[in-house]
């Protein structure tokens, strides 16, 4: 279902909603919690003997209680009367000479979905009067806060309680479902990757190396006003496509059969991930072309039986037994596909997780993954269990031609006996599909 993302994000992002139901989650787990809730955002550093900054990144249990993207901020949320209070930088007039006047707390108050906003040397003082408030009524008046983002400046004497375990667990859990706004903000940063992926196709047959597909990508977005990418994009011709987090992009396309892209960028902090793979002189040899519809149909049947309440081991299972299906129709697995699968012998060709939840971060929070699973199919699966209504999930499987991870496959004779070895050869040289 596509959604008008433009006119639900000229709306404010719903910060306030989201402190509510971190309060909820909170509750659930002590029900008579009471105080605030207190998140700094990140602060600006050097990078290492150097007077020039380091890249910002936002940090996300910040961002998601304020839609504020400015650096050396921080916020309070009253959990009894719902108020949300923003502290941001006040005007530094060395700093201005260099960077322009920073945004007044009225511009602040304008644009974020926030109750007060006030320059951040009103910090202490407000806690300490919030504090002292809280602590006549409550003897038990808490800070809520996260473990090791809390600066040392930062006074929270006046308060009976504090609790540093709670709130990253309650944030990261109430992130996995999304509301309109994040949803738009998402499907924003598609649009804009979903284009720069169709120019980096229309350019494939004029290029000779991957970083020069990875300059139109970044140029793409960059001219679409995403600044940031969501993760290092890969740019993986032929046998590097092989490689999962291939990040090299620097080599030669000639002669090479598929380019496989998996790029995307953020939206206000929000990412996208979008992988395609497609013949890099516009013609698919007959094995590229056999491999692809295998991972196409894994995609489109994943997709399709996506619910509330399907268990994403399940859906992972299935990218399984289609793989197995299409490598035996290819003469690269046999024998019987029951024993393969129980084999786990196709995680040779498919070593990898489904997909992972997508918002604030590329791997998003949630999903209780389990690396130490010591069956194989579910060692990368990074989300496990039920699906909720309302989450936002990656479909991405992919089938891979690794000499590192299939040879001691070929070597093992529980798996050796369900590979043709012969026929493999002919595959090795389309790297890899997702
Ligand atoms: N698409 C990159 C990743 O999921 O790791
Ligand atoms: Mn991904």
């Amino acid at each position: 279902m596509a959604i008008d993302y433009e006119t639900i994000l000229r709306g404010k992002y719903p910060a306030k909603l989201h402190a509510q139901r971190v309060v909820q989650y909170i509750r659930s787990k002590v029900p008579d919690a009471n105080g605030i809730l207190y998140l700094e955002g990140r602060h600006t550093k050097l990078l290492e003997d150097s007077d020039m900054p380091e890249p910002f990144r936002q940090r996300r249990p910040f961002f998601y209680l304020t839609g504020c993207s400015l650096p050396d901020s921080y916020v309070i949320h009253d959990i009894e009367t719902e108020k949300t209070t923003l502290f941001i930088p006040p005007i530094d007039p060395d700093d201005v000479i260099w960077s322009g006047l920073p945004m007044s707390v009225e511009e602040a108050k304008e644009k974020y979905d926030v109750d007060e906003v006030k320059y951040s040397n009103e910090l202490n003082a407000t806690l300490a009067c919030i504090g002292n408030e809280k602590a006549s009524v409550s003897s038990n008046a808490t800070v809520f806060a996260i473990a090791g983002q809390v600066s040392e400046k930062v006074s929270f004497l006046n308060f009976p309680n504090t609790n540093f375990d709670l709130l990253k667990e309650a944030i990261g859990y109430t992130r996995v479902i999304k509301d309109e706004y994040e949803l738009a903000l998402i499907a924003k940063a598609n649009a804009i990757t979903a284009a720069a992926h169709h120019a980096v196709m229309k350019q494939v047959k004029n290029a000779t190396n991957e970083r020069e597909l990875e300059a139109l990508f970044l140029k793409e977005c960059i001219k679409a006003g995403a600044k940031k990418q969501a993760y290092d994009g890969i740019f993986a011709a032929g046998t590097a496509a092989a490689t999962l987090h291939y990040v090299k992009n620097d080599e030669p396309l000639g002669g090479k059969q598929l380019l496989l892209v998996d790029a995307g960028c953020e939206w206000e902090c929000y990412a996208s991930d979008i992988t395609r793979a497609f013949p890099i002189n516009g013609k698919f040899t007959p094995e590229a072309r056999a491999i692809y519809d295998i991972v196409l149909r894994m995609q489109t049947e994943c997709i399709a039986a996506l619910k509330e309440g399907v268990v994403w081991d399940d859906v992972h299972v299935l990218a399984h037994k289609i793989a197995i299906e299409g490598l035996s129709e290819l003469g690269i697995l046999k024998g019987d596909k029951d024993e393969i699968l129980a084999a786990r012998t196709s995680v040779a060709f498919y070593p990898h997780g489904l997909g992972h939840y997508l918002g604030l971060d590329t791997h998003d929070t949630g999903g209780n993954p389990n690396y130490n699973d010591p069956d194989p199919f579910f060692r990368y699966l990074r989300v496990r269990g039920k699906l909720p209504a309302g989450a936002v999930i990656t479909v991405e499987p992919g089938i891979y031609f690794c000499r590192f991870i299939i040879e001691p496959y070929l070597k093992d004779e529980k798996h050796a006996k369900f590979i043709d070895a012969e026929v493999l050869e002919r595959y090795w040289a389309v790297g890899g599909v997702r």
